[in-house]
């Protein structure tokens, strides 16, 4: 989604704003633009498409400025285009800006009426247009952005210039991200600390409704009622933010191999012989755990699939109901009163906009206690949550979710060996899982050794229209992670279907054209999952089967392919790494952008 950097420096601050927009890219946008200082004004530079235009736009070797802001613009008011590329400006004042306005059809009808004419689709030029009324009148630069955000509703996060005021830069967050960097005789200010860090280790992570006020040699931070607030300044890792492929085509693929040394990194330290380390979800989890009676977790898309074998896991485990919801959903429907729950949000980026209100929501209506999974330290929500569980999986740049989704559940299965042990569920089950936990990376290792296996695959499917995924029980989740997966990168419709319900309508698509992947268990579900296949073989769909068991019969046309076998509650963890690659390489063959697929984004900050 969009992504905002800006700052001043003592030094020419332009390459620091296109190193900090491509490193912003993964996000996921559509055009990129910058205002800068130059000469006492404030010029602008705009583009449709990659920001590595935007750079030869802008001439580096030419143009050098002390002071700018930069953007990265994910269309929602308005088509890709460069005139709606921000930032946009009004006069003397210029805006960028990440989230939404949800009255700016009001706003903008007040300001038509006072005669002011806008030049683009977008939410966001309201907000030039308030400030620039405001310093007409004769407030100052800050005070003009204090009033008008008193006027905005929605979320926004906002980079600020005023040609007037040509030293300072002023960065506002309310409910969209957006982080404050410390240098050396200069500061900044970005969506996230990727892209400052080859610039700054120092961090401030705003809170909601908190003004930055920068020049090159101070930064103040306000809150919303115009008052100085102490901040504290975080020390991030730069190192860990790297942006280099290691020899790997896409990040993507890099990602996806780098998956059992993030489990590793997942477990490093939390686990005992026998179960999991006490304390590991931070201090008093454990106790505030014991009567839980409930467990609500909320997530969007991959993390939302975690949550659903996470459902299984806890049913089957700790015979504590958990229930499961959409980000987008969870807030919209009537609260059921619950005795005492655990409400688990997921996410890979920590910023999700539905997932986070949706927490918010939570907190407001209930007394939950409030666990999140999630990749980005000091992110919204795990700021927003009462523990945190960092699932240690390093940046994840592909818009893709690979190895975040792998380290989801490495981490659930940390919670679900905790809450065991809390609710003193047998030793005996907890050491099998520890023990399975543990060699987990070595079985993911092995399977991602099958490369030409998941070529073969990706062949058969990349001139398809369309494919079925089937799953049953803790593998249904699996399958709809595998089709969302082939969907998002390859753009070739993919859904996914319990086995069971194939013969309740989706049977009807069958045909020779329609491939059928499905995950065979080496469970209970064995046998039917075994009839469903032979229905679609019955009509000549061509199957390729998943699993830890050997060749079996049923498969004629497609093939198998085998995995390690391991516990079953973790077998589905290693079976999502066929159906990543088998995406990943139907994507290159069809020659999709895999790493920046059209019109998604990373980090969705908007609801
Ligand atoms: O950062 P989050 O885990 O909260 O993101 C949730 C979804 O937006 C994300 O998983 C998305 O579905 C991915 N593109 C899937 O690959």
């Amino acid at each position: 989604m969009c992504g905002i950097v800006g700052g001043t420096s003592e030094r020419n601050i332009l390459p620091i704003l296109v190193e900090g927009l491509r490193r912003l890219e993964y996000r996921g946008y559509d055009s990129a633009g910058v205002a800068f200082k130059k000469n006492g004004t404030i010029s602008i530079t705009k583009n449709k498409g990659r920001v590595e235009q935007l750079a030869k736009k802008l001439n580096l070797k030419e143009n050098q400025s002390n002071l700018g802001i930069a953007h990265t613009r994910w269309a929602t008011h308005g088509i890709p285009s460069e005139k709606n590329a921000h930032p946009h400006a009004s006069k003397n004042i210029f805006v960028v800006h990440n989230g939404i306005i949800e009255n700016h059809n009001e706003l903008k009808a007040q300001l038509k009426a006072e005669g002011i004419r806008f030049s683009t689709q977008t939410d966001t030029e309201v907000i030039a247009h308030l400030i620039k009324i405001y310093t007409e009148k004769g407030q100052s630069f800050e005070k003009a952005v204090f009033n008008t955000i008193k006027k905005l509703k929605g979320a926004y996060a906002l980079g600020i210039l005023d040609k007037n005021d040509p030293e300072q830069v002023i960065g506002v967050r309310n409910q969209s991200p957006l982080v404050l960097g410390k240098g050396f005789q200069e500061n900044f200010i970005a969506s996230d600390v990727m892209a400052l860090s080859p610039v700054t280790n120092k961090f401030v992570y705003l809170d909601d409704g908190q003004v930055a006020l920068l020049n090159h040699h101070k930064t103040v931070v306000k809150n919303a009622s115009n008052q100085t607030v102490r901040v504290k300044t975080h020390e991030v890792d730069s190192n860990a933010y790297t942006t280099d492929l290691q020899g790997h085509n896409h990040f993507m693929e890099k990602e996806i191999f780098e998956q059992p040394a993030a489990v590793k990194d997942s477990i490093e330290g939390r686990l005992t012989k026998n179960e999991t380390q006490e304390g590991i979800f931070g201090a008093g989890f454990e106790n505030a755990v014991k009567d839980i009676t409930n467990i609500q977790i909320v997530a969007c898309g991959t993390s939302f699939h975690s949550a659903r074998i996470f459902e299984f896991w806890s049913h089957k485990f700790l015979g504590i109901n958990c229930r499961v919801d959409y980000g987008s959903e969870y807030q919209y429907q009537e609260p059921v009163k619950t005795d005492k729950t655990l409400l688990v949000t997921i996410s890979q980026s920590g910023e999700t906009a539905d997932t986070l209100s949706s927490l918010k929501f939570a907190k407001k209506t209930g007394n939950p206690i409030s666990l999140a999974i999630c990749n980005v330290a000091n992110s919204s929500i795990c700021r927003e949550s009462d523990f945190t569980l960092l699932t240690n999986a390093g940046p994840e740049i592909g818009v893709a979710s690979t190895k975040a989704f792998v380290t989801q559940l490495t981490a659930l299965n940390l919670l679900l060996l905790t809450l065991m042990r809390v609710h003193g569920c047998l030793p005996s089950a907890r050491k099998r899982i520890t023990k399975a936990l543990n060699e987990l990376p070595k079985h993911l290792e092995k399977t991602l050794k099958q490369t030409d296996v998941y070529k073969k695959v990706a062949k058969q499917l990349f001139k398809k229209n369309s494919t079925l995924f089937l799953g049953r029980g803790l593998y249904f989740p699996i399958a709809r992670e595998g089709a969302l997966k082939l969907k998002e990168i390859s753009y070739i419709h993919a859904e996914a279907y319990p086995g069971g319900e194939l013969k309740h309508g989706p049977l009807a698509l069958i045909d020779k054209d329609m491939p059928v992947i499905a995950l065979v268990p080496d469970n209970e579900h064995l046998d039917k999952i075994t009839s469903n296949i032979a229905e679609v073989a019955a009509r000549k769909g061509k199957v390729f089967t998943i699993g830890p068991l050997g060749k079996t019969k049923i498969t004629k046309e497609g093939g198998h392919i085998k995995i390690p076998k391991t516990l079953d509650l973790l077998n589905p963890i290693i079976s999502v790494v066929p159906m990543q690659l088998i995406a990943y390489y139907t994507a290159l063959f069809k020659g999709t952008d895999v790493d920046k697929p059209r019109n998604l984004a990373k980090s969705v900050t908007v609801e």
